[in-house]
This record gives structure tokens, C-alpha cells and sequence, in this order.
């Protein structure tokens, strides 16, 4: 059974998907801890609702880098996923993990993607480039901002009255069904990192 580490800093909704994902034994996966750079943010309170081992990082005090690592390492983590997380992964991470870290990103990457581009900012400038199409791509991490190697991608259909919130929901939605089924084709060997 393979050991996940989810790293959060948000509202945790795909972080939610994978644990129940996980529990239905759908994902022949367990997570094994959930890190957080942040202990207001909602993912934190799930995770500890639902009993999965939690700890928060907070920059002001830890090396991010160097603890986060550790810490992965110390359980002995086969693949980590990057739920609405937003801090920047680095070079000691990259070193002991690039090529078993994943993230999800809201938009069909390489568009919007970048410095500056997370969440319902990158909605608002898929609105603001008359976009006909939006959706979701799950990548490989690397040193670069949203650049790692595309693993897959959903898309969604930008209707005339969508709004960036409206926008957000409906991609939040096939992300949660992306990250998941991606996630079940690394596992089975269906997709090679
Ligand atoms: C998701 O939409 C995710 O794609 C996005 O943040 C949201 C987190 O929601 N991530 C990024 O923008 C990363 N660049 P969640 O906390 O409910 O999973």
C-alpha cells in the first residue's frame, strides 16, 4: 500500500477527495500525514477530524524546505500531493522527492499558470481572456512554478455567464475526480513517473 503525504494550506476539498478516496478503498493508498503551512486553514481542522495524523509548519519558525523533507522522509512517503498548497517547494524537497510529488493546478496548464496564478486569480484572468475552455491539470513538481511534466488534464466549458466564482466551482469539481483517478493510475502503474 502506497504512503501519501498531502501538503495544504487552504480549504482542503481535494485533500477531502483523496481521504475518501482512500477510505472506500478505491485508492490502494493510505494517507499517511497531512502538513499544513498554516493551523487556521480548514484542511487542517478535516484532517484532524478525521483522525489522519497532522502537523503544522509555519515559515516564521521552521525551514519549510528542511522540515517538510524530514518529516516526509521520516514516514517514508511514496508520493506527495500538493492540495491548494502555497508555498514553494524547494531545493531539498526537489532533491529527496522530484519526480513523486504532484500538484493540482485550476487551469489547462501550460495556460495560467505561473508566479501569481493559484486559485480564483486564475479564474478571474481565464474570464478576462474570453477563454472558451478552462479545467484542471495534474503535474509533476519542479523548481519552477506550475512548469513540472503535465500527467492529465480535464477541461470545462466557460459559459457566457460564468463568473470567476462560478468558474472556481465548476473546475473545483473535476479536480477533485482528476486528482483522484490520476492519482489510481500512478498507483496502478498506469501512468510512470
Ligand atoms: C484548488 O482549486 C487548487 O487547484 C488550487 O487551489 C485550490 C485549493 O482548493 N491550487 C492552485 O491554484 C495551485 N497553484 P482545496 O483546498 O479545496 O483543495
Amino acid at each position: 500500500m502506497k504512503k501519501l503525504g498531502i501538503l495544504v494550506s487552504g480549504r482542503g476539498s481535494n485533500m477531502t477527495a483523496i481521504l475518501d478516496a482512500c477510505e472506500k478503498g478505491y485508492l490502494h493508498a493510505r494517507v499517511e500525514v497531512v502538513i499544513s503551512s498554516n493551523s487556521k486553514a480548514k484542511a487542517f481542522a478535516k484532517a484532524e477530524e478525521r483522525k489522519i495524523n497532522r502537523i503544522c509548519f509555519d515559515e516564521r519558525i521552521h525551514n519549510l524546505d528542511a522540515t517538510i523533507c524530514e518529516y516526509l522522509s521520516l514516514h517514508e512517503i511514496d508520493l506527495v500531493l500538493l492540495a491548494g498548497f502555497m508555498k514553494k517547494i524547494g531545493p531539498k524537497m526537489l532533491s529527496v522527492f522530484e519526480g513523486s510529488i504532484l500538484n493540482i493546478h485550476p487551469s489547462l496548464l501550460p495556460k495560467y499558470g505561473g508566479q501569481g496564478l493559484y486559485g480564483i486569480n486564475v479564474h478571474k484572468a481565464v474570464i478576462e481572456a474570453g477563454e472558451k475552455k478552462s479545467g484542471a491539470t495534474v503535474h509533476l513538481v519542479n523548481e519552477h512554478y506550475d512548469k513540472g511534466k503535465i500527467l492529465a488534464q480535464k477541461s470545462v466549458i466557460v459559459d457566457e455567464d460564468d463568473t470567476p466564482e462560478t468558474l472556481a466551482k465548476k473546475v473545483l469539481k473535476i479536480e477533485h475526480v482528476l486528482y483522484v483517478e490520476t492519482v489510481k493510475k500512478i498507483i496502478e502503474g498506469k501512468i510512470t513517473l
